[in-house]
């Protein structure tokens, strides 16, 4: 870990301590009560231990911070200052059906801007995390984005739509879309935390996804960032503080991924 500043020691604490739980139960899935939250979000009891651990120890830290987290919802509602942004499990899909790509991601907040952030892949091992002018990293390397120039030679990765997504028709037709403009097909993962980290580490060059939740994309937007990479925010989003329609690309066809969406005019 290259970073020392004590946000990140206690996130990165937090993170270890709850993956050692997680990579436990994801040896031992079939033992999961497994309870639906409704159509196609499942919520497993693996998603409820990550999460306690982890507010215990950012609680354990700071026990006046807030906490914004996918199942505890929010804690220490007053204080807008300073704030955890949680989700313990991005990409419980792929989790529940014993598919290695998930991960543990919290962002760190200050009057509503992401300072620091981690995502941790316990299965590969893979921490990428990253803070406010001091660069992005993968475990121990510094990480850049690509440098793809063409959005025709890009590889793009994106999700969605949500089961019962109102937008369903328009986001199939956007993806049709834009499947025409590149020469690979889209890729899509199932995990938006790792989708973003892997634009940050030039894996691939651009990701964009309509509906998602701030927990899912709070860390990756400062470790993108960080990596050179450019982000933005589709719709109404640009004026939320609350964003939840993303597009995060390596910077260079951003402008050419960007005008092939907004054209389809989803909000
Ligand atoms: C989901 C993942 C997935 C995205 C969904 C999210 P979860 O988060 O990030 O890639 O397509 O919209 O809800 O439910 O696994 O934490
Ligand atoms: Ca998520
Ligand atoms: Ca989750």
């Amino acid at each position: 870990m290259r970073l020392d500043s004590p946000q990140m020691n206690i996130m990165h604490r937090a993170c270890m301590k709850a993956s050692k739980s997680l990579i436990r139960d994801f040896g031992e899935l079939e033992k999961l009560q497994v309870s639906s939250k409704g159509p196609g979000d499942f919520v497993s009891a693996a998603d409820k231990k990550t999460e306690k651990i982890i507010i215990d120890e950012l609680l354990k830290a700071h026990p006046d911070y807030g906490i914004l987290s996918e199942e505890a919802g929010i804690i220490n509602k007053e204080n807008k200052e300073k704030r955890w942004i949680i989700d313990p499990i991005d990409g419980t899909m792929n989790f529940l059906n014993g598919i290695p790509q998930f991960a543990i991601s919290i962002g760190y907040e200050e009057k509503n801007e992401i300072i620091s952030g981690i995502i941790f892949d316990p299965i590969k091992d893979e921490m990428f995390f990253a803070e406010r002018g001091s660069g992005a990293f993968l475990n121990n390397s510094r990480i850049r984005v690509s440098n793809k120039k063409k959005l025709e030679d890009s590889i793009l990765v994106t999700g969605g739509p949500k089961f019962d997504s109102q937008k369903k028709e328009n986001i199939f037709e956007e993806y049709t879309s834009v499947s025409k403009k590149v020469s690979a097909p889209i890729r899509k993962f199932g995990s938006a935390a790792l989708d973003i980290a892997n634009v940050a580490c030039g894996r691939f060059d651009g990701y964009w996804q309509w509906e998602l939740n701030y927990w899912d994309i709070a860390a990756g937007i400062i470790i993108l960032k960080e990596a050179g990479g450019f982000i933005d925010f589709l719709g109404k989003d640009v004026k939320s503080s609350i964003k939840k329609n993303i597009i995060a690309t390596n910077s260079n066809i951003h402008q050419d991924l960007l005008e092939s969406l907004s054209k389809k005019n989803i909000e």
